[in-house]
């Protein structure tokens, strides 16, 4: 689209209008430009390549440049569709980690949520923010199987882990006045690196994360964490929290959440659920979950399986008195001046965050059009799109399963093959893109289903991909 002529900065020059105000006809403009640049995005997003074919020298070069005095208008927009191009691509043959697809109608929503620059901090500064956030965090919860839990949005899932060992903390060995102590957290070998950060962050010390091991399924083992637990407390360490992970981020495995929150009550510790990326599966395969309920706090990020645009992710905690007790400090200046109980609500006061973004409308947006119903639907079809790629690699004899499927996440590799080497050429080839994991120190190809526009061709292009690079890999003279 060509440039249109800037009414603003005519106004400005005239005097008539603050400067950097839009009038709303360049408003209109400029968001028809956008939303054409990514109507033309979406519709031709089957047919790019899922990672650019470019060096990172030229991805730089591109956007470099000095900032410019004069303002271009319009045209500052036109270098849209080439920000699309030198970007990776969410189409259905995008596999890599846990990389949500970016539904669209919560994207326009996320628009809309930064048109109206709402501070989700308190119902003061966002009344319809709050009150939306409040009731997104109350469906998820009861959609999950945890209905009563209190909850707030954040950035990721290392952020909700950092929170909730927050939480564990203060609940039992404080330190917000007087500072840190060591104290263990239990979490299996399989947790996420965003434990082993949130310990460092907490004072609380990486090597007090007691690293419990697995069974043959990847999940942990029970009776290793007992017998840790038991440990620690004849050596007269303090212990506060046990991580079980619902979803682990190499093969989607489930820590057994009944025994382990067991464990955790006879033990007086807190227990956090990981879920950031297996829980929105709960909305499908409850079954699988059995026990979500027992925890006193649980990361899910919507970013995930979701399918929401980044970021959005939420907190779930059973008393948000705790979360006060971790959260709250609040300044003359932020002090609420009603004791209506909606009115002076503050996430600050539950939450790391004091500006914080209106995440929540984006996936009430979402919930609201597509429904829950669409949201099971196509979290039961991304666990049937894993168990068609185990039976693929099952059915090839030249590839193998390194791990169970428990969810969504596929590690397989190519028998006496250069894995790495295969990875490689399979992602710059451009058709799938997949990313490792390391399985019992074997490394593993991982394609991860969290993705609505993903078919049955896209996973069988999947064995198409690494069958073709291994093959060029074997001919290839050494
Ligand atoms: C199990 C698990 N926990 C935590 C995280 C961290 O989430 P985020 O990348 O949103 O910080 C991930 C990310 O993949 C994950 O899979």
């Amino acid at each position: 689209m060509q440039a249109t002529v800037p009414q603003a900065a005519l106004r400005v020059t005239l005097g008539c209008v603050p400067p950097l105000d839009l009038p709303p006809e360049d408003f209109r403009a400029v968001a028809a430009q956008v939303t054409e640049a990514a109507e033309r995005f979406l519709a031709g997003l089957d047919d790019r390549r899922v990672a650019p074919d470019a060096t990172g020298e030229a991805v730089a070069a591109a956007f470099d440049g000095p900032v410019p005095e004069e303002g271009v208008g319009a045209a500052a927009l036109d270098d849209l569709p080439q920000v699309a191009e030198l970007g990776r691509v969410a189409n259905g043959r995008f596999f890599g980690y846990v990389h949500g697809s970016g539904e669209p109608v919560a994207a326009i929503a996320d628009l809309f949520a930064s048109v109206i620059n709402q501070n989700a901090t308190a119902w003061r500064s966002a009344p319809a923010g709050i009150a939306i956030e409040r009731t997104v965090v109350g469906w998820l919860a009861e959609a999950i199987g945890c209905a009563g839990f209190s909850g707030a949005f954040t950035s990721g899932g290392s952020l909700a882990n950092l929170m909730a060992l927050a939480m564990a903390r203060e609940s039992r060995l404080s330190a917000n006045e007087d500072g840190a102590r060591p104290a263990v957290v239990y979490a299996s070998s399989e947790a996420h690196m965003s434990m082993h950060k949130a310990l460092a962050l907490l004072g609380l010390g990486r090597s007090n994360l007691r690293v419990i091991e697995v069974d043959d399924a990847l999940r942990m083992r029970a009776d290793a964490l007992r017998e840790a637990i038991a440990q620690d407390r004849a050596a007269g360490r303090n212990a506060i929290a046990v991580v079980a992970t619902a979803g682990t981020v190499n093969t989607g495995a489930i820590d057994p959440l009944p025994e382990v929150a067991q464990i955790a009550r006879d033990n007086d510790l807190w227990l956090h659920v990981d879920g950031a990326y297996g829980a929105p599966a709960a909305i499908a395969v409850p079954e699988r979950f059995a026990g979500l309920d027992l925890a006193d706090s649980i990361s899910l990020d919507a970013h995930k399986w979701l399918y929401q645009p980044l970021d959005c992710s939420i907190l779930l905690y059973r008393d948000p008195e705790i979360a006060r007790t971790t959260f709250a400090y609040t300044g003359d200046y932020a002090r609420s001046l009603t004791d209506d109980p909606v009115e002076g609500f503050a996430f600050f006061e539950e939450t790391i965050e004091l500006s914080r973004r209106f995440r929540a409308l984006k996936l009430w947006a979402s919930l609201r059009y597509h429904g829950l119903g669409g949201f099971r639907e196509a979290i039961r079809a991304n666990l049937e799109q894993a168990q068609l790629l185990a039976r693929l690699v099952e059915a090839e004899p030249s590839l193998e399963l390194l791990a169970p499927v428990e969810l969504s996440a596929v590690c397989f590799r190519v028998k006496d093959a250069p894995n790495e080497d295969i990875l490689r050429d399979v992602n710059r080839a451009g058709r799938v893109y997949l990313s490792n994991a390391s399985i019992r120190g074997a490394f593993a190809l991982r394609a991860c289903f969290v993705n609505h526009r993903t078919t049955d061709a896209d996973v069988e292009a999947i064995v198409t991909a690494v069958l073709a690079a291994a093959s060029q890999r074997t001919q290839r003279p050494a």
